[in-house]
């Protein structure tokens, strides 16, 4: 266990419960998701931001103090996960009027989504129990970043997704060994499954919202975009929500580096929902509980009928003085179009979804000139080719094979 590790904590009633060699998914009182909680005091001590500075660990890792996990564990993961690049899109800044918009693009960890931050941890907790299977459910990515991560460590994987999950993220999952179940039904439905497979067989579970493991490795973006930003974050960052899970584990990334004294000020955290799934949106609009909706939006990654970690979700929107935005299908294919034709990111639409809220921030006049705003691309956009072409739609020129064509295609292209 990490040094400087305390207990779990109920999001909800705040019980605390202690860590052991036993996995514990939520609270045994009240059934609500945990945080888990560091001795702050002791890291203040003993961990300095120089400390940080200097390590050549260019992954999650160079962040080690701040994870729960045992600095001294023999096991590994066999690839590079985080310290992504953040870019200052110069001419995306021109086209929208917003001078100081940088991107994050996690669509270059190595399954190409940001979820391999979180599966990193996850499969290393697993690891430390002794466990051999993981099963999960997923609209594609957490999966596939889970199978990507796992099997060339040995572990099984048993993975229960929509059938209608986008091709790639399928062939990811098989080529990487998974033993894969297509649920006709949504998200929730293949979820319900895995989840009850976890109860009836032990299976440990890498089901977003329930495994509070998750978290931890997703605030590892938030932890970077500090140091990326040399310890003087953004003012808004603008992040795509399905379950909540992404933004609950940013927000807790902040607030770990506010508490040791790294970062003076925690940007506002912006919550971007497509408008057909939007529950988290209108329970903060409305001032009231998460209800389900039925989901349908091109973006699948973020198409979420119930989301498992919508109170963390509002927490870290209420807390950082943040606020929740929708956005069309159709603007999510314009901003996809845009952030990579001028900002030379392809995103795929839960990922393009951040620049879309950022858009419609910006025209609806909640964003100065001088903010400075941070859209963060949680997942490749070859992830979903199909889509892509929907952005595009298909601008192809077809030629014959024959250099008397040049001409009409001088005229067509210049
Ligand atoms: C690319 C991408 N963006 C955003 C999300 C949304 O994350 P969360 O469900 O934690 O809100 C996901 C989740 O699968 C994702 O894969
Ligand atoms: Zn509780």
């Amino acid at each position: 266990m990490s040094n400087f590790l305390l207990h779990y904590k109920c999001i909800e009633c705040g019980k605390e419960i202690p860590i052991r060699k036993k996995m514990v998914y939520t609270c045994p009182d009240c059934n609500n998701n945990l945080d888990i909680i560091y001795d702050i005091k002791r890291l203040k001590k003993e961990i300095k931001k120089c400390d940080i500075e200097n390590s050549r660990d260019y992954t999650i890792f160079r962040y080690a103090p701040f994870l729960p996990l045992d600095l001294n564990s023999k096991f590994k993961i066999p690839a590079n996960v985080g310290w992504t690049p953040v870019f200052e899109v110069k001419r995306l800044r021109q086209a929208l009027g917003l001078k100081k918009l940088f991107i994050k693009d996690d669509g270059r960890n190595p399954s190409a989504s940001f979820k391999d931050r979180a599966s990193a941890i996850g499969i290393l907790r697993a690891l430390e129990l002794g466990e051999k299977l993981i099963t999960a459910a997923s609209t594609g990515n957490a999966a596939s970043s889970l199978s990507c991560l796992s099997s060339a460590l040995g572990i099984k994987n048993v993975i229960f997704l929509p059938a209608s999950a986008p091709k790639a993220k399928i062939a990811q999952l098989l080529i990487f060994g998974a033993k894969v179940i297509t649920v006709k039904g949504t998200y929730d439905n293949a979820f319900d499954l895995s989840w009850e497979a976890t109860k009836r067989f032990g299976w440990y579970s890498r089901n977003t919202g329930i495994n509070p493991y998750l978290s931890e490795g997703k605030k590892t973006g938030a932890l970077e975009i500090c140091e990326q930003f040399n310890w003087n974050p953004p003012d808004y960052v603008f992040i795509p929500v399905g379950d909540g899970c992404i933004i609950g584990g940013i927000h807790k990334g902040f607030k770990d580096f506010y508490d040791v004294g790294f970062i003076k000020r925690i940007p506002k955290i912006i919550a971007v929902q497509a408008r057909g799934s939007a529950a988290i949106y209108r329970a903060w609009k409305n001032h009231c509980d998460i209800k389900p909706v039925s989901a349908k939006t091109l973006a699948d990654s973020i198409s979420v009928d119930f989301p498992r970690d919508g109170k963390k979700a509002i927490r870290a929107i209420r807390d950082t003085h943040g606020d929740a935005v929708i956005v069309s299908d159709k603007e999510i294919l314009a901003a996809q179009e845009l952030m990579a034709r001028l900002g030379g990111v392809f995103g795929e639409p839960a990922g393009a979804a951040a620049l879309a809220g950022v858009i419609k921030f910006k025209n609806e006049r909640k964003l100065k000139t001088n903010d400075s705003v941070l859209a963060y691309n949680t997942g490749n956009g070859l992830k979903d080719i199909e889509a892509a072409f929907k952005a595009v739609k298909n601008k192809v020129i077809p030629s014959k094979k024959d250099f008397k064509e040049l001409n009409r295609i001088k005229k067509l292209v210049v």
